[in-house]
């Protein structure tokens, strides 16, 4: 029989990933034996020393930490970075140690080490898994450039709540999107091979569902169903541990009466068990002692008991396992075999990192030099900016802006700023490397272009004395571009907002200048969606632009004047007022839905509605605008009915009717009409970003199966129901095409 090149192609690939798999299986096998051996060694104060993770910083270390170290007290530490001070703390625990076991080098990568990158939320916006992808590999290679082998990132918690603070590190609201987001990114940290000098050890957080606080309030309560839970908020954590995440970082919430950090059930039997997750789970930022003020341990020494036997291995900065396992094992109330797992499987990673084989491994003073905000890094921040940036409005085609136009005026708090745009998780990156939106408009325009530039106010307080200067300036101009929003502090960790309104007097800002007739063009640098709906009203067009870091400006430039043609999409929903939170695209179908979510509930009588607000949201999930116009054809599926092993295949064709090239992400939602318990009303399951030229036609295909249709049923089984289905193909969550198919 002759073999085609083809089948001979495929029959290698097969036999390359079993090779593979055999031979990553075998590292596995033979790391755990190394491991194994190693605890033999071990006395129990060198075991639980190892448990112990300690912060770091050049400036926070002293002679007390590293005695710790020589006595083999600490296991990993975080925030020390730069190969002099990661090297210092790396000689101390492998030269001075009993068993010489080298340390494991921590830092909360979340946007970026030295080259930052637009936040978590903007980068989602992008849709385009292989730039995360990109985006990742470049934060790694910056970060091990300056000795981290470790990362506390990607963060994956699902939100649907705008107050939260953390929102901005977040994917957004949507679970299949951020599942994919999660994979991307994991890929982009771990690379191909963990013990390279340039990949990290992920550790995608915080498991789970810290990011459903109520009232949105950082650290609070979290209560919800159970199918809530895992249909909505475990999916982005499962689908990092499928993608190899090496680590987990519990969280620090309560969820239904258990924090986190000392729910069993859920660390070890889903995350482990279930899951056959076989990577170290580090706790969160003191959070073992914290069980005491949660009242579910009466002592910190049962707090460490709890946290231990729930199955955290790594203490974060607590020291509850450092200073009171040693006394449990003691009294017979923590066996030492529990400890000797959690020693293991740090070890584990260490091996898998390279650490044994060469300590210094990530300590190369040449990568520290040439690895730091190479060109290509910011040309890659660069192109990010401009992929998340999302055109909200566009009226009278203000946007984009040209390069010869005789003058701009360029006002607003955030138009001359730097540190504000670096967002709240500055760690390695320097804002006076940063390209103010200013800087990035000069650099555009041509010679003959004056631009006149006034502050107009701050950003939060109460301050109007200064806008008349910036309404003058409004006069003179051509255009107005407005740069409104958020600082750095009103987001992050433990920075949640009650109200989600531009502070300060931005608004009344806006007013005036746009009072005078010009042109407005407002550029909104946010960490979270921000109540834009008198903005709406007023502004020609409104781009949210985000917190995008070092390259900011330049990015946003080159969407301003159309180097670049916008393409991001919102991944949460805007609210139209403080009231609609939560707002989500994908709640369930109710019994008495409004009739028209567009207007207000005053004329809707008996129905699920705001009486003084319409149903709809400002701007939907999946929104955002383009410089050229997209048609959307009819869907179009192979057949109407489906056995349930068939794969469904829809389809529908996009045509770039505009005058410039563009590219747009087709998203595909689905519905179960009829189940056996309420369903959403339209949930993702596909999208496909894609470039077209004008003019051009493009087909896009999706394919779905019965595990996309599946969802836990009553008794909790994953299954899907045959019956009828409708999906929906456009170009966000609002203006779709339909189509219908049942599964027999
Ligand atoms: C945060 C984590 C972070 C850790 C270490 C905690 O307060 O919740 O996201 O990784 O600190 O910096």
């Amino acid at each position: 029989m002759k073999i085609s090149s083809y089948t001979y192609l495929i029959v290698s690939f097969i036999l390359f990933c079993n090779v593979f798999n055999t031979y990553a299986n075998d590292l596995k096998e033979l790391y755990a034996r190394k491991a194994d051996s190693l605890v033999q060694l071990m006395t129990l104060a060198e075991k639980i020393g190892q448990l112990n993770l300690l912060y770091a910083s050049k400036e926070s270390v002293d002679s007390a930490f590293f005695t710790m170290v020589k006595e083999g007290k600490v296991g990993g530490v975080f925030f020390a970075y730069g190969l002099d001070h990661v090297m210092k703390i790396q000689k101390y625990a492998v030269q001075e140690t009993r068993l010489h076991i080298p340390m494991i080098f921590g830092l909360d990568v979340v946007n970026g080490h030295r080259t930052v990158f637009p936040i978590g939320i903007a980068q989602a916006s992008t849709w385009d898994m292989e730039l995360l992808e990109k985006v990742e590999r470049t934060a790694a290679t910056e970060a091990t450039a300056e000795g981290i082998n470790w990362v506390f990132a990607p963060m994956v918690d699902i939100t649907r709540d705008p107050r939260w603070g953390r929102v901005c590190e977040s994917p957004g609201e949507d679970t299949w999107l951020a599942c994919r987001i999660a994979e991307a990114k994991i890929k982009g940290f771990q690379g191909t091979d963990l013990a390279l000098d340039n990949t990290v050890m992920a550790c995608p957080k915080h498991f789970f569902a810290y990011g459903a606080p109520l009232a949105g309030k950082d650290y609070n309560t979290v209560d919800m169903s159970d199918r809530s839970l895992f249909e909505w908020y475990m999916p982005p954590y499962k689908a990092a541990v499928d993608a190899g995440a090496g680590s987990v970082m519990s969280s620090f919430n309560d969820l239904n009466g258990t924090p986190a950090i000392g729910n069993k059930k859920l660390l070890t039997g889903l995350l482990r068990d279930e899951w056959k997750f076989d990577g170290l789970i580090v706790s969160d930022y003191e959070a073992i002692f914290e069980l005491v003020t949660y009242g579910m341990a009466p002592d910190l020494e049962q707090s460490a008991k709890i946290a231990l036997e729930a199955g955290n291995d790594f203490d974060m900065v607590s020291r509850t396992f450092l200073n009171y396992l040693g006394g449990l094992v003691e009294k017979g109330q923590v066996s030492e075999e529990t400890i000797n797992a959690a020693v293991k499987r740090i070890l584990i990673a260490k091996y898998r990192l390279g650490l044994f084989d060469d300590p210094y491994k990530y300590c190369n003073k040449k990568r520290e030099k040439d690895d730091i905000m190479r060109p290509e890094f910011l040309a890659l921040a660069r192109e990010v900016v401009a992929k998340s940036c999302v055109l909200l409005k566009n009226e009278n085609q203000t946007l984009p802006i040209k390069k010869d136009i005789g003058s701009i005026a360029v006002i607003g708090p955030l138009a001359d700023a730097r540190r504000e745009l670096f967002g709240s998780n500055l760690i390695g990156g320097d804002p006076q490397k940063g390209v103010s939106i200013l800087d990035g408009i000069k650099s555009k325009i041509s010679d003959g272009t004056t631009i006149n530039y006034e502050k107009g106010c701050n950003i939060d307080d109460s301050d109007i004395s200064e806008i008349s200067k910036a309404v003058a300036i409004a006069k003179q101009s051509d255009i107005v571009v407005l740069v409104l929003g958020e600082n750095e502090n009103m987001s992050g960790e433990s920075d949640s907002r009650s109200n989600i309104s531009i502070p300060g007097v931005q608004n009344e800002l806006a007013r005036q200048v746009i009072k005078t007739g010009k042109p407005c063009v407002v550029i909104v640098n946010g960490a979270r969606p921000l109540l834009l709906t008198e903005l709406d009203s007023i502004a020609s067009s409104i781009l949210m632009a985000w917190q995008g870091g070092t390259q900011a400006g330049n990015g946003i430039a080159d969407v301003l004047f159309g180097d670049y043609n916008p393409s991001g999409k919102l991944t949460i929903t805007f609210p139209r007022n403080m009231g609609q939170i939560p707002i989500y695209y994908n709640h369930t179908s109710i019994g008495r839905p409004s009739r028209d979510p567009k207007i207000s509930g005053k004329f809707e009588d008996w129905r699920s509605v705001h009486i003084d607000c319409p149903s709809a949201p400002l701007y939907p999930f999946g929104y955002g605008l383009s410089y050229t116009t997209f048609e959307y054809s009819d869907v179009k599926l192979t057949k109407l009915v489906y056995e349930a092993n068939d794969e469904i295949k829809v389809s529908i064709e996009v045509t770039n009717v505009g005058d410039r090239d563009g590219e747009e992400i087709v998203q595909l939602y689905v519905r179960d009409l009829l189940a056996e318990i309420t369903r959403p009303v339209k949930e993702l399951k596909g999208a496909n970003k894609i470039m077209l030229k004008k003019g051009e036609t493009k087909k896009v295909e999706f394919t779905l199966n019965t595990l996309d249709l599946s969802y836990y049923h009553s008794d909790m089984s994953y299954t899907w129901d045959s019956g009828d289905f409708e999906i929906y193909i456009g170009p966000n969550s609002e203006v779709t095409k339909t189509g219908k198919f049942t599964i027999k």
